[in-house]
């Protein structure tokens, strides 16, 4: 799905990330179940993750996001006018954690709603707020992506609970001024063919959790992993190129490539087909793990605040997840 050009550019003008203070190494998991260090890095790049305290939830996450990219925006929770949380590990099932996060911040002027669309949310998120900025009907969005997954990991099994961890990322958009960076393109798509390769099969009406469900671990995260990595890589590919011819660029012109952070020989690859240099693309997985719809949103926040690139470059984010889902944006700075 792609967008007809608007009148009104829409900028991002602050990033924020939260992570929980606790880490979970590798080692810490290798005595829970039967997995090495060696083999979680050597097939992951993931060397260790953060865990949520037990009070802690994703909206307290998203709300210290949140926090952090309001300061960098200069703005107040009063200026906000809409919060979309993307997550798939809400506090509830409704109300919507957005609502939570608008309380907590104080965010009294602002429409607030959760989408669910895993891994790729915090880009649906971004182009959903673009669309209803440039359209008129908001000034400004604040764009959550967080998640507790380790509230929906099977912690016996060893092919998944490796690979997840928690956090929050988020960012304001607003009009951009002339002479400000943009949005340039944006990109989303779906194929409900494939839900069974990604789910938690348990906990919806499809599947009520009952204590027979629950013993059974039907309330956390299953995954056909070699299948969703094929998908994920050339879903992801076609969207950045998408993307970044969409936005008259060509890769040579991308300084940095921020993509969803769930596997380094995923991103490697991803990476090489697009004929990005390494150096070019912002990889933190080694530390926090999958963050599902945060992974990105923090990423893209530890890039801007370490310099990974600055005013005016061009920046790609590209994400893949549940659904199957995928997505991209191409952001002038
Ligand atoms: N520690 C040690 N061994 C493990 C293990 C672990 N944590 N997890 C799996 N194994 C074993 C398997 O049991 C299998 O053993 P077998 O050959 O005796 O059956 C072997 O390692 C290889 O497993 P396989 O699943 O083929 O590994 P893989 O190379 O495909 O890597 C993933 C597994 C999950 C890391 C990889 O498929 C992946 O990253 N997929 C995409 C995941 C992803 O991106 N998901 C999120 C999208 S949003």
């Amino acid at each position: 799905m792609s967008e007809a050009t608007s009148a009104i550019e829409v900028c991002i003008a602050g990033t924020g990330s939260y992570v929980p203070e606790k880490i979970l190494t590798n080692a810490e998991l290798a005595v829970l179940v039967d997995t090495s260090d060696e083999w979680i890095v050597s097939r992951t790049g993931i060397k260790e993750r953060r865990i949520a305290a037990e009070g802690e939830f994703t909206s307290h996450m998203a709300t210290h996001a949140a926090r952090r990219a309001l300061e960098q925006a200069g703005m107040v929770a009063e200026d906000i006018e809409l919060i979309i949380v993307a997550t798939i590990t809400p506090d509830t099932p409704t109300p919507a954690t957005a609502c939570y996060v608008q309380q907590a911040l104080g965010a009294n002027n602002a429409v607030a709603f959760d989408i669910s669309a895993a891994c790729s949310g915090f880009l649906y998120a971004m182009k959903i707020s673009k669309r209803l900025i440039s359209d008129g009907a908001f000034k400004n969005a604040l764009i959550i992506g967080a998640e507790k997954l380790s509230a929906v990991t099977n912690w016996d099994d060893r092919t998944t609970c490796v690979l997840f961890g928690d956090g929050a990322g988020a960012a304001v958009l607003r009009r951009a001024e002339p002479g400000e960076g943009s949005i340039l393109a944006t990109e989303m798509g779906t194929d409900g063919n494939l839900t069974h390769l990604l789910n938690i099969p348990g906990g919806g009406t499809a599947c009520p959790i009952t204590a027979k469900n629950a013993n059974d671990h039907l309330q956390t995260l299953t995954m056909m992993g070699k299948e969703v990595f094929k998908h994920a890589v050339n879903r992801m590919k076609e969207a950045a190129e998408k993307v970044i011819s969409r936005a008259g660029l060509h890769p040579e012109d991308i300084a940095c490539v921020i993509p969803h952070q769930a596997n380094l020989r995923i991103i490697d690859a991803i990476a090489d087909r697009l004929a990005v240099p390494n150096e070019r693309v912002f990889v933190n997985l080694d530390k926090y793990g999958n963050t599902s719809a945060a992974a990105v949103a923090i990423a893209l926040d530890e890039a801007n605040r370490t310099g990974a690139f600055k005013r005016g470059d061009n920046i790609v984010l590209v994400v893949f997840g549940a659904g199957l889902t995928w997505a991209a944006a191409a952001i002038r700075w």
